[in-house]
């Protein structure tokens, strides 16, 4: 199995050829089976570029049931047991995609519904606008519970509140949307960076690999890449592969999210406090503040040390005598002078930690 590589056929002969339980996160953006008549003109009598692409066309609902069983059912078996799989599809085609992930036993947990903050108008005015695609989020069935969930990434990268299955974000556009020759969108249905970003952040660790059965511009690669994970895509239409390697191949910057998981579990924290004396970001003597609650100061001792009342110690035991409690973060506890200001002595690490990534 080769990790960021695109297989070029169609996606259910090429998942065949994959190992069972082997990949830890599906994203699939299916063709949505748009059933579209007849072409849709604005008021103007300018042609709106729907989805008419014969990628998009079935003969019958059968025919699409079928599809979607086909490539569903391969998907499930590729699946780690503790991954899970999200399916993206507006109303045309979700509920029966859906019906069909219930009944090959996967296990919806939760139905997240992107609200596209700049949709297109409703041109014959005959309905509401339509603003909406819901994705599934699903693990592999009622009893595979390991599925992964950042639940503190994700609450971090919601500005510290827990985040809702309602996604507000704007169709792919600007600088973001691949052109094709003419200036022209190049694929019909090019999602948005940002809603990948969701997807994979949540529900992936880094390293991990994902899998998308139809990659069109490569999106879920792209955004892989981004976060330092693996991507494997199908895609049958050759135009789209070259496109999708192009711009996986152009990506040479890290998303910061990238890193959180190894700041969230302290790993890249783990500065003993006597390199930031190494580094001349604190010097020996300076005097360090507890929080302000308490009213005391301590000395910066040579060898990483605090001298407080006769009692010398790490910033976190001293930390911990003051508060007379069992334990104390002393990154946490103690502030620092810096100019008229005083500041966390986290965030000297945080500097210091940055100026090691080369941020
Ligand atoms: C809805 S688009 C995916 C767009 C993609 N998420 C992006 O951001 O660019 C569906 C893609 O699946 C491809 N496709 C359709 N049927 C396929 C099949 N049987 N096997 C592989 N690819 C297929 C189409 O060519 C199209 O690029």
């Amino acid at each position: 199995m080769r990790v960021n590589s695109i297989l070029p056929g169609d996606c259910v002969e090429e998942l065949k050829k994959l190992p069972e339980n082997s990949i830890d996160l599906i994203f699939a953006d299916p063709p949505y089976n748009m059933q579209l008549k007849n072409a849709l003109y604005r008021p103007d009598n300018t042609k709106v570029n729907g989805v008419d692409d014969t990628w998009d066309r079935f003969s019958s609902f059968a025919e699409y049931d079928e599809f979607c069983t086909a490539w569903l059912r391969e998907c499930r078996r590729v699946l780690k047991d503790s991954g899970s799989i999200w399916v993206i599809g507006s109303y045309h085609n979700i509920f029966r995609v859906g019906n069909i992930m219930l009944n090959l036993g996967f296990w919806i947990l939760n139905d997240v519904t992107w609200h596209k903050t700049n949709p297109m108008p409703n041109f014959l005015g005959k309905r509401f606008t339509n603003a909406t695609e819901t994705l599934l989020w699903c693990a592999k069935g009622e009893s595979y519970k390991k599925y992964i969930f950042n639940h503190k990434i994700m609450k971090r990268y919601n500005g510290g509140k827990q985040m809702t299955s309602v996604w507000r974000i704007g169709l792919c556009t600007g600088e973001e949307r691949l052109k094709g020759e003419n200036g022209g969108k190049a694929h019909s249905t090019q999602k948005p960076e940002e809603l990948l970003k969701r997807v994979i952040l949540s529900t992936t660790k880094r390293g991990d690999i994902v899998l998308d059965p139809f990659f069109g511009t490569g999106t879920t690669g792209a955004v892989a890449k981004k976060l330092k994970r693996g991507y494997i895509g199908i895609e049958k239409e050759p135009e789209y592969i070259a496109l999708a390697k192009n711009r996986i191949d152009g990506i040479k910057t890290f998303f910061p999210e990238a890193d959180w998981e190894e700041e969230e579990t302290g790993k890249r924290n783990r500065v003993p406090f006597e390199v930031l004396l190494r580094e001349r970001l604190i010097q020996a003597g300076e005097q360090l503040y507890a929080r302000k609650t308490y009213n005391a100061a301590a000395f910066v001792l040579s060898n990483g040390k605090l001298e407080y009342k006769n009692q010398t110690g790490s910033i976190h035991k001293i930390g911990a005598l003051i508060q007379r409690t069992p334990s104390c973060n002393g990154w946490k506890f103690w502030y620092i002078m810096r100019g008229d200001k005083s500041v966390l002595i986290d965030e000297l690490r945080n500097e210091y930690l940055q100026g090691k990534r080369g941020i």
